[in-house]
Parts: structure tokens; C-alpha cells; sequence
């Protein structure tokens, strides 16, 4: 590992150790809390050392156009500010991110806001942002000669982590929630070769129990506590920037789980930032799902000094989490950037969701509770109709094809969740008809839906 170039800085009492340094949970020894990857260079370089901010972003741009498979990969692409390996020969990649950014002009256009838009993180190698940081963190792995990974997982980690340990010819233990995934994320994790337990607890539970299990083996934790995760995740911040000239959105609307996202991409425009890329940072907003909102309330009650857990109920299954362990993070960039941390109801989420779809953006669930959380922040006067808006779309629309296919049934929903929102939701319902196979009954079908 390249420990000249970057170190580990506890966001709980600041002590600063070398990357190798770190226990296998990722867990500070002084205060428990967690490590962020900093790079002192940057700092300590004066005038003419100092990276040239023109000749990056002419140098990242050229990189799209290179026939070298790291220059291909929308992470790598950016190496310059992730230097974590001392070789980036280890770098292990399936060419994620260059994701799309996606104006969605009905929506803008429902919502008066002149400017919307949609980074689908779905269109990922595994469909979902996790690639992002697993490019990333998995590379550590193989460099330190790791021969196991690990993570616990709500589908998409789990996903992600078992493509790309099978890139590397590494083994991979996947630890879910019994019955509480998609199943599509289950079948990627048994597809790319995982060992995969479902076990009878939450995700919290499976985070809590591999935590005591790799102090125990040499298995690497690849969960969002690791920090070089984060390093990953926070490059899409860095293609946001350059899709708006090296400017920035004035909103950035990110959902909210296990919170390292958020603090990921937080870390990423800050740098931006800090390094004289951009002028400002978007202001940062969280959304949770209303059944696993412990944020939301942490924020509202004592405004992110304390964070207490709660029973996690969501079928946006993604974000099922009551514990989050990067809560002080993400409670930080909300704050620094002045976004706002708010829930919407599973009602608003399916709808939400329904309209993402209806515009030719499929997304998952928990994707979906971005735009709901628009709307909620527009209603407000959060967002002015001048501003700019971007929403973080993070997995696929195939990633839970079963939730897509009961709203269009319609029993999604209990009646009592769709009270009052009947007609909304009936606009958008698409049932697939039995029809006869004769073109007049295609034919009445067709008018049937005019
Ligand atoms: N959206 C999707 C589709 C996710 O899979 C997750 C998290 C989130 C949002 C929340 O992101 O945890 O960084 O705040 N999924 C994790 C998993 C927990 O195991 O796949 P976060």
C-alpha cells in the first residue's frame, strides 16, 4: 500500500494511523468510531506542487478515449484522487461508473424546477453504486493479499462484492437477512460464486455478527466501514461536476441506508472543492424511508449528536436498516453542505418509483425515495424553481422486478396505504392484460388504455 500518499483519520477523535494500521473492523481503537482516507500531500504541497486543476480535468476527460482498461473505468478514471494502491496494476475492475446523468423533464416539469436531473447509478457492471466502491476496496484486498472478502448486505453489497471478488480470484462470504432481499441480488451473489448465509437476523444483525467474525479469521471486511469503499463511491461526485462544467448542481438528493453513500459523495465534491475544482458544494440531502428513519429522528431530535436505532421496517428492502453505522458522517455533510434529512411513506415511494418508470428511467425502490423526497422539499420551498437538482438513482429497476410487477397489479399497497392517492395511482398502474391472440383484441386492448 502506497501509506506515503494517503492515511486513516478517525471522524470520531481524529487520531491518524497508516492503512495497514487499521483493525479488521474498521473501528478506531481509541474511540470505536470510524476512518476517513485523507491524503496530506495535498495540503502540505505549496504553489507549482500543487495538482493543476486545468490539466486534470483535461487529462480525466482524455482518459475516456484511451484504449488502457483503467482509463475506462469511471473510478479509475480518477486515480489522481484516489491514489490508496501502491500499484494500480492491483486494480480490480469491470469498467464501472461513466454512468448517465439523465434530465427527467417531465418531473421538472410537474414540479417546476427548470433543471433535473437523474445520475442512475443502476446502470452500474452489477446494476447498482455499489460497483463504484468495490472497485475500490477490492483492490486493497488483493494487494494485501486478502484470499477471503466479506460483507453483510441487503442485496446490492453482497452483489457487487461477489462480481468483483470473482474478478480478482478471490473468495467471497455474503451475510443477508433471511427473506428480507430481492431475490435478483441473491441470485447474483450465488451466480459470481459466493458462499452465501441467510441468516435469521436483520441486516443489522448480520453487520453485528461478521463484525465478531473477522476478528477472529483473516477475512477482509467489505462493508461501508471500510474506508477505501467510500474512496470508490465518492467519484461519481467528481463526473457530476464534470457533466455541469465543473460547476455543481445546487441540490444533490441521495437516499439514506447504512449512510455511507452520502457521506461518500460528500467527501468527493468537498475534495473537489478543497483542491480548487469547483467554487462550492451542492447542498447534500438524505431521504429515509419513513419505517427506517433513524437519521430523520436523530437530526430532528438532537440534531445528529446521538443516533438511536430502530426496528427497520421498509419494502424498499435496500435501505431495511435501523442502525446505520455511518450515520456521523452522513449527519456531517448534511450540516457542512446545509441539505436537509427527511421521510417519505411507502406510499409516496411506490408512487415516486411509478413515475421514474413512466419517464424511461426504471430504478429500484430505494432509489425511488429521492424523487419522493423532491417533492416533499419543493412543497416546502426547499427548493426554489431556479435551482438545479440532481437525484442519485442507485440500483436497477430488474434489481426487484417483484415490487414493480405488485404496483401494477395492484397489491403493492394495503387500501389504507392508498387512501387519498387512489386516482394518482391508478394513472400509473399498467396492468398486464390476457388478452386473445387476434389483432382486434389487441386492437380493444389498445383503446382500452387510451
Ligand atoms: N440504494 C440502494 C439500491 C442500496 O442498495 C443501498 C444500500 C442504499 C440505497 C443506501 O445506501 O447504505 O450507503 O446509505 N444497500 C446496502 C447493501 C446496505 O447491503 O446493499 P447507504
Amino acid at each position: 500500500m502506497n501509506d506515503n500518499l494517503h492515511q486513516l483519520r478517525c471522524f470520531g477523535c481524529g487520531a491518524r494511523i497508516s492503512g495497514a494500521e487499521a483493525q479488521p473492523d474498521f473501528r478506531c481503537a481509541v474511540c470505536g468510531d470510524l476512518f476517513e482516507v485523507e491524503y496530506p500531500g495535498w495540503s502540505q504541497r505549496q504553489g507549482h506542487d500543487r495538482p493543476n486543476p486545468g490539466a486534470l480535468k483535461w487529462l480525466w476527460r482524455e482518459r475516456r478515449c484511451s484504449a488502457e482498461t483503467l482509463d475506462h473505468s469511471g473510478v479509475w478514471r480518477f486515480r489522481e484522487l484516489l491514489p490508496i494502491l501502491e500499484s494500480f496494476g492491483n486494480a480490480v475492475t469491470l469498467q464501472e461508473g461513466n454512468t448517465p446523468l439523465y434530465p427527467l423533464t417531465r418531473a421538472a416539469k410537474a414540479l417546476g424546477i427548470d433543471q433535473l436531473y437523474a445520475k442512475h447509478q443502476g446502470m452500474n457492471p452489477t446494476g447498482s453504486f455499489k460497483d463504484t466502491g468495490m472497485t475500490a476496496a477490492m483492490s486493497v484486498a488483493k494487494e494485501r493479499g486478502f484470499e477471503w472478502v466479506a460483507c453483510a448486505s441487503t442485496g446490492n453489497t453482497s452483489a457487487a462484492m461477489a462480481a468483483y471478488a470473482a474478478r480478482a480470484g478471490l473468495r467471497s462470504l455474503v451475510l443477508i437477512p433471511e427473506g428480507k432481499i430481492a431475490w435478483g441480488k441473491l441470485s447474483q451473489a450465488m451466480d459470481y460464486g459466493s458462499v452465501t448465509c441467510q441468516l435469521k437476523a436483520d441486516f443489522d444483525g448480520c453487520l453485528t455478527l461478521l463484525t465478531q467474525i473477522v476478528k477472529e479469521a483473516p477475512i477482509y471486511l467489505l462493508n461501508s466501514v471500510n474506508p477505501y469503499r467510500l474512496e470508490g463511491q465518492k467519484t461519481p461526485a467528481f463526473e457530476i461536476a464534470e457533466a455541469f462544467d465543473w460547476n455543481v448542481p445546487d441540490h444533490l438528493i441521495v437516499p439514506g441506508g447504512n449512510l455511507g453513500n452520502s457521506s461518500a459523495l460528500g467527501k468527493g465534491f468537498r475534495e473537489l472543492k478543497e483542491l480548487g475544482l469547483v467554487a462550492r458544494m451542492p447542498r447534500i440531502s438524505v431521504v429515509q424511508a419513513a419505517g427506517a428513519n433513524p437519521l430523520v429522528r436523530s437530526m430532528a431530535e438532537n440534531h445528529g449528536a446521538s443516533l438511536e436505532p430502530v426496528e427497520a421496517h421498509t419494502r424498499a428492502t435496500a435501505i431495511r436498516i435501523g442502525n446505520p453505522a455511518s450515520w456521523r458522517k452522513a449527519a456531517r455533510i448534511i450540516q457542512d453542505t446545509g441539505g436537509w434529512c427527511l421521510d417519505v411513506t411507502e406510499t409516496e415511494i411506490a408512487i415516486a418509483k411509478a413515475e421514474l418508470g413512466a419517464e424511461g428511467l426504471g430504478c429500484e425502490p430505494a432509489s425511488a425515495v429521492t424523487l419522493a423526497g423532491l417533492k416533499k422539499l419543493r412543497a416546502e420551498g426547499s427548493v426554489a424553481s431556479g435551482e438545479s437538482v440532481v437525484l442519485v438513482l442507485t440500483g436497477h429497476t430488474l434489481k426487484d422486478a417483484d415490487y414493480t410487477i405488485d404496483f401494477h397489479r395492484g397489491t403493492l399497497l394495503s387500501d389504507e396505504e392508498k387512501a387519498g392517492h387512489e386516482k394518482e395511482i391508478d394513472s400509473l398502474r399498467r396492468n398486464a392484460q390476457v388478452v386473445e391472440a387476434t389483432p382486434a383484441a389487441v386492437l380493444a386492448a389498445l383503446k382500452g388504455s387510451a
